[in-house]
């Protein structure tokens, strides 16, 4: 895959995750406002948890292969790619322990968390800058 394909999907992920996000809050808010509204809550927590864990492995997928290429920016984006994935899985399965009422309360925390992480992304590893058609080749076996 051209890095410009790879950087469109996984910016397509990003605004998906996104989407949820907006529903999750509501969700969320509307939980602590006692609307009882538990089995949507974990509908679209489910949800969340899927998409997010499509979009991690999508990702690692996607960029390592291209991140390598550049010699000397490339392991340390790699690197820090994998920390901050495992640590967000971590911080992610926290969040979601536990009675309807805490996780709801610790939505918007970990929204922003998620948020910070993937805006940060979007101003490095997949800004255009970094994921240039025209000074890789990518041999993916085809
Ligand atoms: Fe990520
Ligand atoms: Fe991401």
């Amino acid at each position: 895959m051209e890095p410009s394909q790879a950087r469109a999907l996984l910016l397509s992920q990003h605004d998906r995750l996104r989407q949820l996000f907006n529903e999750i809050q509501h969700v969320a808010d509307r939980v602590l406002a006692g609307e009882g509204v538990a089995a949507e809550l974990q509908e679209v927590l489910a949800r969340l948890r899927v998409a997010f864990a499509e979009h991690n492995t999508s990702e690692e997928a996607l960029l390592e292969p291209i991140l390598r290429l550049d010699y000397a920016w490339g392991p340390p984006r790699i690197e820090r790619m994998l920390e901050e994935h495992a640590a967000e899985h971590a911080s992610f399965r926290l969040s979601m322990a536990g009675p309807d009422l805490e996780v709801a309360a610790r939505m918007a925390e970990l929204i922003e968390d998620i948020d910070a992480h993937m805006a940060a992304e979007e101003r490095t590893f997949l800004s255009p800058g970094v994921l240039r058609d025209d000074c890789v080749l990518i041999d993916d076996g085809d």
